[in-house]
C-alpha cells in the first residue's frame, strides 16, 4: 500500500493532483496524549481539514510549542466527529484515528524545514509534498521550494473577515453544481457557512436549488434537502419555495441564493420568482413569503444565508440587496454583512469595462452575502471570548 500511495504521478495514478498529506498540530499539553493513543483531535477550528482526510492518507503531527514535526502516519479513519469525546474538555471533538510507519522520526526546528519547503501546516500537501517532508524526516536537509507541494484548490479558505474571495466557482476533484448554469452559486460560500453554522450530521436546505450546488457540497459533509420550481436533477424536489413540503422547526441551516430580479432566464415556470422584475415592490413581496416559509421549517437559533447582488440596468439602479436585508431583519436577527467579490461575470468583458468608463456607471464587483438567525436565546457571553476595545 504505501508503494501504491507513494509511486510516482502517472496517466493511471494522477496523484501528483491527490492531496495525500495533513500537518496536525498539538501543543506540548496535547502532543504525549496523541502519541499514544493515535487519536489525533483537533478543535471546531480545523474540523474541515479534519474532514478532508481519506483513509491512508498521510499525517504528520507538529507541536506548535516544541517546534517539532513527528512522522509519519497513516489515517486509519476518515475524519471523524463526536461531541461527546471527552478530550480536554470536550474542546477537540473532530479527529482522526492514525497508525504509525515504522518507527516514529522527530524534526527539531521543523518551522525551519516547512518554510525551506514553502509548506504551512495548514496547507493540503500533494503526492509531492508527503515526500518531500518525508525526505526532510529521513534527515535530507539539502531541500527547495515547490509550488506542486500543495494542493491549493482542494478545499476553499475559511474567512474569516466579511470580504470573501475565491477565484473559482468549484473546488476539488468532483463538481459542485453545473458551473454552466445561469446564476450557478459560487460553491465556498456554501461550504464556509455549514462550516461555520452547523456540525456533522446537521440538516441543510436550498429551497431554491437551481443545478445543486448545495446538494454537492453538502453531500460529503451534511445532511441535506433541496427544491426548485423546475428541478435540473433527480435529487432536487419540485417545490415552490413559499410552501415548503417540510415539517415545521426541522432545518439546521438554510442556503439561498435567490433570483436577483428578471435579469436571468432559468426556465418558464409560472411560479418562478425570476419573471418579476427588482423595480417592482411584487419582487420582494413574494421573496418576503421564501423568507417566511423558511423561517417556519428552521429550528430555533438556526442560521440562513441569502446571496444576492443589486441592479444596474438601462440606466437605473436598484438596491436590491439593502432591499432583501430590510425584509430579511423583520423575521429574524441579523447576524452579518459580507461582501462576496464577483468574478467569471459575463458582463467582465472589454467591450463593458469601456462602456462603464464611457458612460459613467459602474459593473457589478461584489454581491451581498446576508446572514441571519431565526429568533436565538443565545448570548454574547456563550461565545466565551474575551472582548476589548482596539485601535481603528
Ligand atoms: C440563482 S438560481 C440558484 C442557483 C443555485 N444555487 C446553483 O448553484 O445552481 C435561482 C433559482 O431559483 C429558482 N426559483 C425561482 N422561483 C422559485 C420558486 N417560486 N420556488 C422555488 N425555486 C424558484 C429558479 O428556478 C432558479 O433555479
Amino acid at each position: 500500500m504505501l508503494a501504491q500511495r507513494l509511486k510516482a504521478p502517472s496517466q493511471d495514478n494522477p496523484s501528483n493532483i491527490t492531496p495525500m498529506g495533513f500537518i496536525f498540530v498539538c501543543t506540548d499539553k496535547s502532543e504525549k496524549y496523541m502519541l499514544e493513543s493515535l487519536t489525533f483531535p483537533q478543535s471546531k477550528a480545523y474540523g474541515h481539514r479534519v474532514f478532508a482526510v481519506k483513509p491512508e492518507d498521510y499525517i504528520f503531527l507538529y507541536n506548535l510549542d516544541a517546534d517539532t514535526l513527528y512522522g509519519s502516519f497513516l489515517a486509519e479513519t476518515e475524519g471523524q466527529y463526536d461531541p461527546n469525546l471527552e478530550l480536554f474538555e470536550g474542546k477537540y471533538p473532530y479527529y482522526v484515528k492514525v497508525k504509525t510507519i515504522g518507527k516514529i522520526k522527530k524534526l527539531k526546528n521543523a518551522s525551519i524545514f516547512l518554510s525551506k519547503l514553502g509548506i504551512s501546516w495548514r496547507d493540503y500537501l500533494t503526492n509531492k509534498g508527503v515526500r518531500a517532508l518525508l525526505s526532510v524526516l529521513e534527515g535530507k536537509t539539502a531541500v527547495k521550494k515547490d509550488e506542486g507541494y500543495i494542493d491549493k484548490d482542494y478545499r476553499p479558505p475559511i474567512f474569516s473577515t466579511t470580504l470573501w474571495d475565491y477565484p473559482k466557482q468549484s473546488y476539488g476533484t468532483t463538481p459542485k453544481g453545473n458551473n454552466k448554469y445561469p446564476g450557478v452559486t459560487p460553491a465556498f460560500i456554501i461550504y464556509n457557512l455549514i462550516w461555520r453554522y452547523t456540525k456533522p450530521g446537521d440538516l441543510v436546505l436550498d429551497p431554491m436549488a437551481g443545478s445543486g450546488t448545495t446538494i454537492d457540497v453538502c453531500k460529503e459533509e451534511r445532511r441535506v434537502i433541496a427544491f426548485d420550481i423546475v428541478p435540473t436533477r433527480k435529487d432536487i424536489v419540485q417545490a415552490d419555495a413559499r410552501a415548503l413540503p417540510l415539517k415545521d422547526g426541522v432545518v439546521d441551516l438554510v442556503f439561498i441564493d435567490s433570483p436577483y430580479g428578471d435579469n436571468i432566464k432559468y426556465n418558464d415556470h409560472p411560479r418562478n420568482i425570476g419573471h418579476i422584475p427588482a423595480t417592482e415592490e411584487r419582487f420582494y413581496d413574494e421573496l418576503e413569503k421564501v423568507m417566511v416559509e423558511c423561517n417556519r421549517v428552521m429550528k430555533e437559533g438556526a442560521v440562513l444565508g441569502w446571496l444576492i447582488g443589486d441592479q444596474w440596468a438601462k440606466g437605473v439602479f436598484v438596491p436590491v440587496g439593502l432591499k432583501i436585508y430590510e425584509r430579511l431583519t423583520k423575521h429574524f436577527e441579523p447576524i452579518d454583512i459580507v461582501c462576496v467579490v464577483r468574478r467569471n461575470q459575463a458582463s467582465n468583458t472589454l467591450f463593458w469595462q469601456s462602456k462603464a468608463l464611457q458612460h459613467n456607471f459602474f459593473l457589478r464587483g461584489f454581491k451581498y452575502l446576508i446572514i441571519v438567525r431565526k429568533s436565538s436565546k443565545r448570548k454574547l457571553k456563550e461565545l466565551n471570548i474575551k472582548w476589548s476595545f482596539y485601535e481603528r
